[in-house]
């Protein structure tokens, strides 16, 4: 099985669609994300949620008066986000399209912004990550913004034994082969998760090496998805609250950035 898939067999599996709402760490990750957002994106304009998977982001986005449109190469998440909008008043709608970030079907120089949380890890090789940024840039109008997210080089090492799966041979060899090559598995079965994990620093070396100004980074849920009661501290909202803003202070620190599962780049398209 090829890389394309690979992803595609993971995700007839996976529920995507509920990823976001239904653990604490997706529930992190969501609000996290959002708050990003909220810093981030201009005003309003026109936003390509490529590798949008079941629409959680476009639909947030499309609320806050955004023009969405999501692009994603698997059928399923083709139809699921399809439901999701269509479920939605007809002003709060975002059009679906299937689409691989390589290859999107707009004009140059179309959107305001262009968010990429997947593709950038699902493409495990260099020149297809930098095929995606090329097209990201194209997609842009000059000053346009990219925001592109990756999976930590560190994240399965910390997982492993967060889940504390990782007493055996078979899982200290995955990560031992996961921390050398950043690749999610060295002979992928089918259904597995496919993946490239990045250094902080190797992505946004990416983005720039694509052309992109301005190149930031930040973890996004920093160290908070190891904590054994998340669940507890999201519930109530205070501690939530408090837990947001120590995240927040702490995203763009160097020293931690690659304790975070997922990291959120951004660069800005040359004027
Ligand atoms: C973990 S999901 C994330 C979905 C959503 N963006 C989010 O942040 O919750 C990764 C997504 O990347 C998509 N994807 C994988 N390879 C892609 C590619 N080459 N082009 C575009 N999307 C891709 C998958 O289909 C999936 O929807």
């Amino acid at each position: 099985m090829d890389g394309d898939e690979l992803v595609r067999a993971h995700y007839s599996q996976a529920e995507e669609g509920k990823r976001l709402h239904e653990t604490p760490n997706g529930v992190l990750e969501r609000l996290r994300t959002w708050d990003l957002f909220e810093r981030s994106l201009p005003a309003h304009g026109v936003v390509y949620d490529v590798g949008g998977g079941a629409g959680a982001h476009s639909a947030w986005l499309a609320d806050r008066g955004y023009l969405v449109e999501l692009f994603d190469p698997v059928p399923r998440h083709v139809s699921e986000a399809t439901a999701v909008s269509q479920a939605r008043s007809p002003g709060r709608r975002f059009v679906v399209e299937q689409g691989d970030a390589r290859s999107i079907p707009r004009g140059d120089g179309s959107a305001d912004v262009v968010l990429m949380l997947g593709p950038l890890y699902h493409l495990v090789e260099t020149s297809e990550r930098r095929q995606a940024l090329i097209e990201a840039r194209r997609l842009l109008k000059p000053g346009g913004l990219l925001v592109a997210a990756g999976i930590s080089r560190f994240a399965w090492l910390m997982d492993a034994y967060r889940k504390g799966v990782a007493d055996s041979a078979e899982i200290q060899a995955s990560i031992t082969y996961n921390l050398r090559t950043g690749r999610s598995n060295a002979d992928p079965a089918p259904g597995a998760f496919w993946a490239y994990f990045h250094r902080p620093q190797e992505l946004t070396g990416e983005i720039t090496a694509a052309g992109f100004e301005n190149v930031a980074i930040a973890g996004v849920e920093g160290f908070a998805w190891m904590l054994p009661d998340l669940n507890a501290i999201l519930d109530s909202p205070a501690s939530a609250e408090a837990l947001l803003d120590q995240l927040r202070t702490v995203e763009s620190e160097p020293s931690i950035v690659g304790a975070s599962a997922h990291l959120l780049a951004q660069g800005v398209k040359p004027v």
